[in-house]
């Protein structure tokens, strides 16, 4: 009998590949999502891939008495948890909105783990937790430090939460705290699909390929890095997806050491902007048009993973490369033309 998975934001663009790879390696999921950042019919395009329609229930996590009508009609080996709000910049503007969303969903989660001893939690976290790093590449003993943003503390309070739930009741948990997730299914059936104006840099250089912005800015050329532009870890969207089986499987066969572990998930090389748009023309055969303007507040100058400690205990590493995501991303933007 095939364990059942619950995604939640399983219609998002991470959650999306992570329920075809679910499905890939023989997992039988079932998807909760509010509809507020995608759309339904990506529950199709992943039957298209995989041949197999996932379990779908749109709720909105926001109302607990719906969380609690979820578990009465599904009993899950596992959860997956991509439900949330996450734009840097919205999240200064409505705090509220995103503690509710992101962290009130969690908790009524978590809080039926603990009443149905449901166990296998896994956790979308972020790179932005370490805030600029004092030393790269950074590892897990990295210092959280204080967020400089709404959304990234509501990944800071969420970890908390889920480590002092994995205390009291013995669920066991895994975040996996991600850097900068890129790309496109080979398919090109999925991919990141933003709403209105693209807050983040691969969807707003394809967008401009597209002609559908005039140019991209750069923000800010003045970094202490050595083109002068600021450096991230670019991790193929289908590697960060299978890190998500890795995570699970070692959970389910109970190889997690402690109740709550988590891992940085990405590949290791940092990439700055104007590399990541040179690369992007070379593979794409494509001229981009750009202009360095000021930097973007809140940015940080680089951060990029050490994956030592994923890449032994998830038994997990990267596979794909910046130009195949770059491709990829590209072949996903020219269909939604
Ligand atoms: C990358 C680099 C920008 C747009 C955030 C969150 C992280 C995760 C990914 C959700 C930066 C530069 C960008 C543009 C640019 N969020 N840039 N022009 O800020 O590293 O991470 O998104 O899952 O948690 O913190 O990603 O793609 O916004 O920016 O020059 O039009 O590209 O300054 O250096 P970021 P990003």
């Amino acid at each position: 009998m095939a364990k059942q998975i619950l995604v939640t934001g399983g219609l998002g663009f991470i959650g999306s590949h992570t329920v075809v790879e679910l499905q890939n390696a023989g997992f039988d999921v079932v998807v909760i999502d509010d509809l507020s950042n995608t759309t339904i019919k990506v529950l199709d395009q992943i039957t298209d891939i995989t041949g197999i329609k996932p379990a779908f229930e749109q709720i909105d996590l926001r109302i607990k008495a719906d969380v609690k009508a979820f578990f009465d009609k599904y009993k899950v080996d596992g959860i997956i948890h991509f439900a949330a709000f996450k734009a840097v910049g919205e999240s200064m503007h409505k705090p509220l909105d995103y503690y509710e969303n992101n962290l009130g969903a969690l908790v009524y989660i978590l809080q039926e783990m603990r009443d149905r001893k449901l166990d296998n939690f896994i956790f979308s976290s972020s790179c932005t937790v370490y805030g600029q790093a004092d030393e790269l590449p950074i590892t897990e003993k990295a210092p959280v430090k204080k967020a400089e943003s709404v959304y990234g503390n509501t990944k800071q309070i969420g970890e908390e939460i889920i480590q002092d739930a994995s205390k009291a009741h013995g669920i066991n948990a895994i975040a996996l705290r991600y850097f900068n997730p890129v790309g496109a299914h080979e398919s090109v059936k999925i991919g990141e699909l933003p709403l209105g104006v693209p807050q983040n840099l691969i969807p707003f250089i394809t967008q401009t390929a597209a002609g559908m912005r005039a140019e991209l800015s750069v923000f800010g050329d003045d970094y202490d890095t050595p083109d002068g532009t600021a450096v991230r870890d670019y991790i193929h969207v289908v590697d960060l997806a299978k890190a998500h089986i890795a995570a699970l499987n070692r959970l389910i066969e109970k190889n997690n050491k402690e109740a709550y572990e988590f891992f940085n998930v990405g590949t290791g090389k940092g990439s700055s902007v104007l590399e990541v748009i040179n690369a992007f023309e070379n593979a794409n055969g494509v001229k981009l048009n750009y202009k360095i303007v000021d930097r973007r507040a809140g940015d940080i100058t680089a951060a990029y993973a050490d994956t030592t400690i994923a890449n032994k205990e998830l038994n997990w590493k990267t596979e794909l490369s910046l130009e195949t995501a770059l491709k990829s991303a590209w072949e996903w933007q020219k269909k939604q033309n």
